[in-house]
């Protein structure tokens, strides 16, 4: 079957960007003029997702009204003869866009479980707001070829260093099936890096089957008190086969400070509007150091 489903996740409190996400969405901060979750949805978008679920906690107005029609800001836009900037306006309102609430800050695998009725019994994709990816096949599309191939579920990982494996979930890889797809042992929630079994980490991206709800239902809490996704795919891949899909291009992780910095840099170095300017300043500003 088709995977055409998408949910994102998006209920976290956003701690680390205080006290920019006080009162905002940590998925609202914009890299320069986008929030990052647009990121997330293009990505959806350019893979053939048809339809997307947001599960958002406190305070995620705003992202409902983002990614809804703004017609008071249209008729003005119109009216001005705006047109490239009403065209950014409405970039995102021609997907189907769905929003539920996760009630209780459960951890990762009881976000994903919100998402059960939507799904269905269909394979489906989860992506993190934190992370960023850029390829040229979008990585969201990229997982769903090798499902293509295998009808199984499968993660992107993609090489840390060991020091940082008690920031991911990391994968024990077996034997490489095809270019990049791994075969795994089994699957860990941030071990300590004396106990990681490799430095695969899970980055934001999953394909999974829906037998994963079943077993979400049941999930114990796992590290920090939390239902732990990752945990409830080591146990899937009890039962079927999940694949690890080794990621080659670029990876943002939009949810640290460094990362959110180097992103807006980039994607600055590529906007039509900014990107000459920022080169100079960025060599006049070098020269100085
Ligand atoms: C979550 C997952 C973790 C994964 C990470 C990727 O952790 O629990 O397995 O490696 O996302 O960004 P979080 O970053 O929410 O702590």
């Amino acid at each position: 079957m088709k995977v055409r489903k998408a949910i994102i996740p998006a209920a976290g409190l956003g701690t680390r960007f205080l006290p920019a996400t006080k009162a905002i969405a940590k998925e609202m901060l914009p890299i320069i003029d986008k929030p990052t979750i647009q990121f997330i949805v293009e990505e959806a978008i350019a893979s053939g997702i048809e339809d997307i679920l947001i599960v958002t906690g406190k305070a995620k107005r705003p992202i409902e009204d983002h990614f809804d029609a703004n017609l008071e800001l249209e008729q003005n836009l119109s009216s001005k003869g705006k047109d490239e900037l009403l065209a950014l306006v409405e970039e995102t309102t021609g997907i189907n866009i769905h929003f539920i609430r996760q009630k209780r800050p459960l951890g990762l695998g009881h976000a994903v479980l919100q998402a059960k009725a939507f799904v269905g019994n269909e394979p489906f994709v989860v992506m993190l707001g934190d992370d960023i990816m850029e390829d040229d096949v979008p990585l969201t599309k990229q997982l769903m070829n090798a499902y293509d191939q295998t009808k199984a579920s499968a993660l992107a990982v993609m090489e840390i260093p060991h020091e940082d494996t008690d920031k991911y979930g990391v994968v024990s890889p077996n034997e490489e099936v095809s270019e990049g797809l791994y075969d795994v042992n089994h699957f860990v929630e941030k071990p300590k890096p004396e106990n990681a079994p490799s430095n695969l980490a899970i980055i934001g991206r999953y394909l999974l089957r829906p037998e994963i709800f079943d077993i979400l239902e049941h999930q114990e809490p796992g590290l920090g008190g939390e239902i732990q996704l990752t945990d409830a795919i080591d146990t899937l891949n009890k039962t079927q086969r999940v694949f690890a899909h080794e990621f080659k291009g670029k990876r943002y992780d939009v949810g640290n400070k460094m990362g959110m910095l180097e992103a807006n840099i980039e994607y600055g170095l590529t906007h039509p509007e900014v990107k000459d300017e920022l080169v100079e300043y960025l060599k006049a500003l070098v020269a100085t150091l």
